[in-house]
Parts: C-alpha cells; sequence; structure tokens
C-alpha cells in the first residue's frame, strides 16, 4: 500500500479523467535512465510475460523493474488501476534517425468498457528534443471510439501535444487515447518503453481523497478541447459518467445533462 503522499490527488485524478493523460516530469533518476537506455539498446529488456501475469512478478531482479518499482509510479499505478495490477505487454520502442510517422490511431476501437480502463506508461530514459518526434497525444480523444483509419488521415489536430522532454520523464494515459509515434528528424535515436496494465479492482477512489471535497479540486473536469467544437457537450457528459464511475457517484451530474436525458417520468398525471 502507498503512503498518501506518492498517490495522485484528486485533481490530479480529475486532469487525468478529462484529458485522459497525466505527465510527471524527470521522475526517474538519470543514472537508471542510462542503464536502460543502454539495456533498451543491447536488447536486454525482453522478458516478456505471458499476459495475464499478475505485475508484481514481471521483471524480478531487471533494472526496469526499478522504474516501476520508485515510490511514486506506485502511488501512480495504484490510483490508476489498483494495487496488484495485471500485466498486459509492454514493448521498447527504438526509432531510429529517418524513423516514419505512424499514423494517429486508437488501440482499442473494440474495449466497450464506460467506466473501468486499461492505462499505458510511456517511459522516456532519454532526452527527446523536438526533432526526436516524440510521442504524440490527442488530449481529450479517450472517449471516442474510432478505427484508426477514421483519423489516420489527420497529421495535425489542433491541441494535439508531441512529447519532448528532459529524461525520466513518464506518461500515463487511458489506453483509448489517440496517439501516435513520431518521425525521428535528429541523428540520435530515440527510446520509449511502453508498459500496458489491467485493473483487478473497481477503479472507484483509490486515490488520495482529502482533497475530494476541495472548492477546486474538480475544476478540471470542465475543460474541453479546441478540437471538440459543438462536440464538446458530448464529452462533458462522457467525462461526467467517468467521473461517476471513479467516485462512486452516480448522482455527479454538474451540469444536469445526464438528469435531463434521463428524465423519463413513470407518474401518471392525475
Ligand atoms: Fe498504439
Amino acid at each position: 500500500m502507498s503512503p498518501k503522499k506518492n498517490l495522485l490527488t484528486t485533481k490530479e485524478m480529475a486532469q487525468f479523467a478529462n484529458q485522459g493523460f497525466l505527465r510527471f516530469d524527470e521522475l526517474i533518476p538519470r543514472d537508471l535512465c542510462d542503464r536502460l537506455s543502454k539495456d533498451i539498446d543491447s536488447g536486454k529488456i525482453d522478458g516478456r510475460a505471458p499476459a495475464g501475469t499478475p505485475f508484481n512478478e514481471v521483471w524480478q531482479g531487471q533494472p526496469i523493474r526499478e522504474v516501476f518499482d520508485h515510490p511514486r509510479v506506485c502511488g501512480i499505478i495504484e490510483s490508476l488501476v489498483g494495487p496488484n495490477p495485471r500485466y498486459d505487454h509492454h514493448y521498447p520502442h527504438i526509432t531510429q534517425k529517418g524513423g516514419k510517422h505512424q499514423f494517429i490511431h486508437a488501440d482499442a476501437e473494440f474495449d466497450p468498457r464506460v467506466g473501468a480502463f486499461d492505462i499505458q506508461f510511456s517511459f522516456f530514459p532519454q532526452d527527446v528534443t523536438p526533432d526526436m518526434g516524440g510521442t504524440l497525444f490527442v488530449p481529450g480523444s479517450h472517449f471516442h471510439r474510432v478505427h484508426e483509419s477514421q483519423v489516420g488521415i489527420y497529421q495535425n489536430i489542433v491541441g494535439m501535444q508531441q512529447f519532448s522532454g528532459k529524461a525520466g520523464t513518464i506518461l500515463v494515459w487511458h489506453t483509448n487515447l489517440w496517439h501516435s509515434g513520431r518521425r525521428n528528424d535528429s541523428d540520435n535515436t530515440r527510446y520509449m518503453f511502453k508498459l500496458r496494465l489491467n485493473p483487478m479492482v473497481k477503479q472507484q477512489l483509490l486515490w488520495n481523497t482529502d482533497d475530494l471535497h476541495d472548492a477546486d479540486s474538480l475544476s478540471p473536469l470542465k475543460g474541453h478541447q479546441p478540437w471538440h467544437g459543438q462536440q464538446h457537450r458530448v464529452f462533458l457528459m462522457n467525462v461526467a459518467r467517468f467521473w461517476q464511475y471513479l467516485s462512486n457517484d452516480p448522482s455527479f451530474d454538474p451540469e444536469f445533462w445526464w438528469s435531463r436525458i434521463e428524465n423519463e417520468p413513470k407518474a401518471t398525471a392525475t
């Protein structure tokens, strides 16, 4: 069990619910990053376990385990998917100079879940400059189930973010977020370590809820993205539905959207 100080706050969870990802800069010490870059480069990080293995049994004794045993990373995992999650898969992405764009896509068009969700980590063990073409994300896209060919035609979407940053930075994202790896225009090889985890418990109130009732904690739930246009209303309804699940509060409906459309009176006028 992680101490409260390492868990996400309610405000961070609200940011995750709304944008579909969180970013933690320079979280992992650089000396560990340097060791891992060498391991990735030499193909030492394999150790792929069968999907469904308890995550705490994966990579025992390997340096990559140190990243996911970092106290803050443990707190992030516990806040989002609970204790003892299930390993799904990992992959060390290596993109050489001139490596091509992936098209923008969502990984799991077929995932029908409304509340429960998997998470993916993108861990960057080296500095990533803009010309190295780091991972691209489209904030607020995690409620839009799309076939990848529907969005793969777009190279630029208003509000998208392309990662660049310092070694040791971690992104954690809802697996339905639209994303892609970008072309590497630099002379350096780019590394990105991906890990997907599945929850084994209800993902409700797993974070540090001390600030649950603070006035500002839920303010991130109101945000929407410029590419949503008039669909921002549908987006906000989806955020509200997601927060109902996360907070285990079916009455949460700040804009009255769900209360309005679920109003089908049974009473007969007298
Ligand atoms: Fe993908």
